[in-house]
């Protein structure tokens, strides 16, 4: 814990752009909330108390932030702007800390090596206020900073600036480190007398300077600052995040044949060794473990997916699902809140859903677990080196015993022993001459 640091995070902007009827920091990167992404870094540069603000009507986000037990959430009824949000957030707060950290909301990368560069640079100055510019490749709509050395003079905003200051490349983040001791005196001398009538946070550079006070900067990767206020920008962000992502799990090890058709998401663990073939989406939480194949247009989510695991094409794994070591798990087939120990295969065609599958056990094709009779959901339960053949309707609650044997093209409704071999289908009859041809 940083004693020393409050973080607050802006995130009462109303996203206009996004035309959505979500807060805009509530929308996803990798299927993590863009708010998560700040608060993260704000947990790891160990703030001790975190600060967001957020707008009036945003329940859904306000919500979502009860998960965490550290976060002050405060709404600012008015959006008056950057620097009104800050004062807002010192209603809350007695800013017993020594810094004060202003985070974005809507700018997920910021990198934690960045924020403790700001705090450190702040710490061992006598400045008031560092702030994180970067260089633009096109500073449109930016605050222009405008430094001597090491000191930041002034930050003009975009519509505020001339000709000159214009041309300027180097750009304000938004992202600043204050001096608590100092914080009240500078921004209780912002005003809103602007073009956007707004009390600008970038305002306490000048401020700061009228008090005989300092304010320096870090420069960060233009990538860190990027702000997400577009549904086009969001699908920037995902695309830069998906890029970075690949790149780790190659370096780590893991073989992705096309990385460019594989999405990952912000919680995916994949082992070394393993080889994914082109076109997979992973969806939240999925664990797998080295030496697995997950083959073309697969699509898994939460699951765990053991050693040698031969996955796919087109497998479908859903929620709460337990693949052991050297299954397979072919083509066509939906697996869902099941166990699936090691060796057994479900080669095509496929559904089993709440169900245990033992060590071994083949799952013929066309095999269903009615796991649903349209008021609750059964448990099918298949022992070791059962063999399930084709077309079997398993009617749960069932149980199937070790080394069973199920007769294609049965329904099974009632439990079977351990070594039965059990059929249920009209018996063939052969009548001789009778064929129509
Ligand atoms: C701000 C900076 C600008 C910088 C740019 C970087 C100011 C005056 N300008 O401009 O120098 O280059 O960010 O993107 O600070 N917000 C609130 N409450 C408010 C106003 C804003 O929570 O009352 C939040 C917004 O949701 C947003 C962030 O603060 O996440 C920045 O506000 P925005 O209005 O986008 O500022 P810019 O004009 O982009
Ligand atoms: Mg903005």
């Amino acid at each position: 814990m940083n004693k020393s640091l409050t973080a607050i995070i802006l995130a009462a902007g109303q996203g206009t752009r996004m035309k959505s009827q979500l807060p805009k920091v509530m929308h996803k990167i990798a299927q993590k909330s863009l708010i998560d992404f700040v608060i993260n870094q704000a947990n790891k540069v160990h703030a001790r108390e975190i600060i967001t603000l957020i707008a009036p009507d945003a329940d859904i986000l306000s919500d979502h932030l009860t998960q965490y037990n550290n976060i002050n959430t405060i709404i600012q009824n008015e959006r008056l702007g950057t620097a009104h949000a800050v004062q807002t957030a010192m209603k809350a707060s007695d800013l017993s800390t020594d810094i004060s950290l202003i985070l974005y909301g809507d700018t997920p990368f910021i990198g934690v090596g960045t924020l403790n560069n700001v705090i450190a640079r702040l710490k061992n100055s006598d400045a008031a206020t560092c702030f994180v510019g970067f260089n633009a490749a096109d500073p449109t709509g930016y605050g222009r900073m405008i430094v001597k050395g090491d000191i930041l003079n002034k930050i003009v905003e975009h519509k505020e600036a001339n000709e000159l200051e214009l041309q300027q490349k180097l750009c304000n983040s938004g992202i600043v480190a204050i001096k608590n001791q100092y914080i009240k005196q500078l921004l209780d001398k912002v005003s809103n007398n602007n073009q956007k009538g707004e009390f600008y946070l970038t305002d306490i550079v000048e401020i700061a300077q009228n008090q005989g006070l300092s304010s320096s900067y870090i420069i960060a990767d233009e990538q860190e600052t990027l702000g997400i206020n577009s549904r086009e920008q969001l699908a920037v962000a995902e695309k830069i995040w998906q890029q970075n992502k690949r790149r780790e799990l190659m370096n780590n090890g893991v073989t992705l044949i096309d990385p460019e058709s594989v999405y990952l998401s912000f919680d995916t663990n994949i082992a070394q060794d393993v080889i994914i073939y082109p076109n997979v989406f992973f969806k939240g939480n999925v664990n797998i473990e080295s030496g697995t194949e997950i083959k073309s247009f697969s699509y898994i989510e939460d699951a765990i997916i053991g050693k040698n695991c031969d996955i796919g094409p087109f497998a479908r794994i859903r929620p709460n699902s337990k693949i052991g070591d050297k299954v397979k798990i072919g083509n066509f087939v939906e697996i869902k809140n099941t166990i699936m120990h090691e060796d057994s295969k479900a080669s095509h065609l496929a559904y089993l859903g709440d169900a245990e599958i033992g060590i071994g056990s083949n799952i013929g094709a066309g095999t269903i677990t009615c796991n649903f009779d349209g008021k609750k959901k059964g448990k099918t339960i298949i022992g070791n080196g059962a063999f399930i053949g084709s077309n079997s309707a398993l009617v749960a609650p069932l149980n199937i015993g070790d080394n069973a044997t199920i007769g294609a093209g049965s329904v099974i409704t009632q439990d079977v022993e351990e070594k039965a071999l059990a059929i249920a289908r009209p018996v063939q009859k052969n009548i001789p001459g009778k064929s129509k041809v």
